[in-house]
């Protein structure tokens, strides 16, 4: 839209920075004056009330253009590559692996000797966990950030933050790191003054001198922590006032009404989309808005400020993705790929979280109905956005899917996940499962589930009573989980160890910086002589890496899995089987997944609902063919087997 005023702010602006707006830089010109208008009104929906919205805003016009003239001209060029390719993220040919740094090999140094053990899985997309200075003992394993821009000495250097990067572009691989946007630790140089009583620091926070707007707040404010940090408040002692902490105490709330502390933060994502990331985890983007009277989560002025943030990274660094990492229930997640005239221009890319706990939950039950239930909502992600889909991560497990969705499934809610909380941490007599609970709320029950992949489907137990059946069984079950995660459609995100079977390390237990927070236990520390065992056949390490390794060379060969919005699920013929159907032009690709302790048995109808019946299917699984049968027949899945049937008509 044409405005007067704004665009010749603008041509001004590019004009005092001497932008050669007809010649190198006219794309990004091209591409602030297209964005221009929603910048503005945007900026003005947060901040118009704001005493120094002019001057804020010319800063961040600032912003903008410092961010164009130190993008080096090789990101330049890639943003047009990606751009060209339009949304670069739907595609099935990228895998991703989440990882610690110094758990995974040591320091930054030692990534590019290890890049070979990726390229071997099939990984070509990293998430590295933060490696930005974070106080020891007080990290929440670096999402309590002391410098955004200084790379902790355990970790290394900058400069070798950007060798790796390097050498992962070279090799065509993409690089994932956070922006904790939502907190700073304690120790930040913003938080030390306001420590030391400087009001402009002080505003950076919310920090009250009694308890009485902080005792309103928390009347409505869920705890994130309840067991290790109740409340939302902490007494700072040095300035005598109260800080809002949300997560952990030394965690401290950035106030985003606040357009200094937006456009420093601003500054900050395009620091780190000029290191060459091409995917931005926007750390906890739920909680970045307060409001008295509230949960103060998931407010309609955060997702103003992602979509602000979402035009400025089109203006300036247009090859970054963000994906927004909200873990909330699924009407609520969807916003978070913008709605309205901002449908798929918030966040791109968001976490499958309920997805992922509902594979869970049937692995649990053995029953698929509470998953079916909730795609009607997941369904509703807008074309061109996608998911990060995953079995397991460095967080806990939360149960926060619908109650609704348990309740159409014939359950009680409460009884339901009670029956989770009890089988994943072991309580349970007949579970297999060794979890724990994380995070028990004691005025409501609340919880949720930490333990990593592999024991919680069974094989911490199963090797220590050393059963064959059982190890067989879990293996089974661990490979059948990752293969929904990878052919959902998303960017699949594994988490390192689970390619080779890592159960829980309890050696946090001794660390006093990690013993109250059992999300430790599914964090290993890698031991590469247990990695190696890779190589040795029959071994769990052998059979888990290669089996994964086959599915994602599937996912990479199978075009059909991209992420186009071509999934349907099937009709549910038999509870125990969850089965979607992949389509392509003429191509279909049937997924299904036995979540059974038993054979399932399901009706070759199955096969001939939706379009033309299938005559034979070929397993690129198990790499057989069958012949589709009469209606009457079956097509029989082994306990914990999963299939992924290409049709031929
Ligand atoms: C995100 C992180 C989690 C962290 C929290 C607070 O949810 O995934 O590990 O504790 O943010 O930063």
């Amino acid at each position: 839209m044409y405005n007067y005023s704004l665009h010749n702010r603008i041509n001004e602006c590019c004009a005092k920075n001497q932008l050669d707006t007809g010649g190198k830089d006219k794309l990004f010109f091209t591409r602030l004056i297209a964005n221009a208008t929603s910048i503005e009104s945007l900026y003005s929906e947060l901040y118009g009330n704001h005493p120094k919205k002019e001057i804020a805003f010319e800063e961040l016009l600032q912003t903008l253009i410092n961010a164009h003239k130190h993008r080096s001209t090789s990101l330049q060029q890639k943003d047009n590559t990606k751009e060209k390719k339009g949304n670069w993220f739907l595609s099935n040919e990228i895998t991703g692996m989440s990882l610690y740094v110094d758990r995974f090999c040591g320091n930054l140094k030692n990534m590019p000797a290890k890049l070979g053990h990726f390229e071997n899985l099939g990984v070509n997309f990293l998430h590295l966990m933060p490696v930005f200075q974070s106080p020891a003992g007080e990290s929440d394993g670096g999402y309590a950030v002391s410098d955004f821009r200084k790379v902790d000495e355990r970790f290394g250097t900058l400069e070798e933050l950007q060798s790796l990067q390097k050498e992962m572009q070279e090799k065509n691989m993409y690089l994932m790191i956070d922006i904790v946007l939502n907190h700073t630790s304690h120790h930040h140089e913003w938080a030390n003054k306001a420590k030391a009583g400087d009001p402009v620091y002080q505003d950076y926070f919310y920090m009250y001198d009694d308890r009485y707007l902080p005792d309103q707040f928390e009347q409505a404010m869920p705890e994130i922590f309840p067991e290790s940090s109740p409340g939302s408040f902490t007494y700072v002692q040095a300035c005598r006032k109260w800080v809002m902490t949300v997560f952990h105490n030394y965690q401290w709330d950035l106030n985003y009404t606040n357009p200094a502390v937006f456009n420093a933060m601003l500054d900050t994502i395009f620091f780190y989309a000029n290191l060459g990331i091409d995917i931005l985890r926007i750390d906890a983007p739920a909680f970045i808005w307060k409001q008295l009277g509230t949960t103060c989560q998931n407010l309609p002025e955060a997702h103003s400020l992602l979509r602000l943030i979402k035009q400025c990274v089109q203006v300036a660094a247009p090859g970054m993705a963000l994906l927004g990492e909200a873990i909330v229930a699924p009407k609520e997640i969807m916003k978070y790929f913008g709605t309205g005239l901002y449908s798929g221009k918030e966040c791109d890319v968001a976490y499958n979280a309920t997805q992922m706990a509902l594979q869970w939950d049937a692995l649990a039950t053995g029953d698929t109905r509470v998953m079916l239930a909730a795609q009607y909502d997941l369904l509703q992600k807008p074309f061109g956005s996608t998911w990060i889909t995953y079995t397991r991560c460095h967080d806990d497990i939360g149960l926060g899917f619908e109650d609704a969705s348990i309740t159409a499934a014939g359950f009680n809610a409460y009884e339901h996940r009670k029956y989770l909380k009890d089988y994943y941490s072991g309580v349970h007599p007949s579970s297999p499962a060794s979890g724990a609970l994380f995070s028990i709320n004691p005025k409501t029950q609340d919880a949720r589930i930490s333990g990593s992949l592999a024991s919680l489907c069974g094989l911490e137990k199963a090797l220590a009573s050393n059963h064959p059946y059982d190890i067989d069984l879990s293996v089974k079950k661990i490979l059948m989980m990752q293969a929904q995660t990878l052919f959902i459609g998303g960017l699949p995100m594994l988490f390192y160890g689970d390619e080779v079977g890592y159960t829980n390390d309890y050696s946090y237990l001794n660390d006093s910086g990690k013993s109250y927070d059992n999300r430790w236990m599914h964090r290993p520390v890698i031991d590469w002589q247990k990695n190696a065992r890779i190589t040795e056949t029959g071994t769990i390490e052998e059979r888990i890496f290669s089996s994964t390794q086959k599915l994602i060379s599937l996912r990479k060969k199978l075009s059909i899995v991209a992420d186009r919005k071509n999934i349907t699920w099937l009709t549910p013929h038999n509870i125990h089987v969850a089965g979607f159907l992949r389509t392509a032009n003429d191509k279909k690709l049937y997924c299904l997944f036995n979540y059974s302790s038993k054979v399932s048995y399901i009706t070759w109808y199955s096969f001939k609902e939706h379009g033309a019946a299938s005559k034979e299917l070929y397993d690129h699984w198990t790499e057989r063919k069958h012949t589709v049968g009469s209606d009457h027949e079956y097509f029989v899945m082994e306990p914990y087997s999963f299939c992924l049937l290409e049709a031929s008509i």
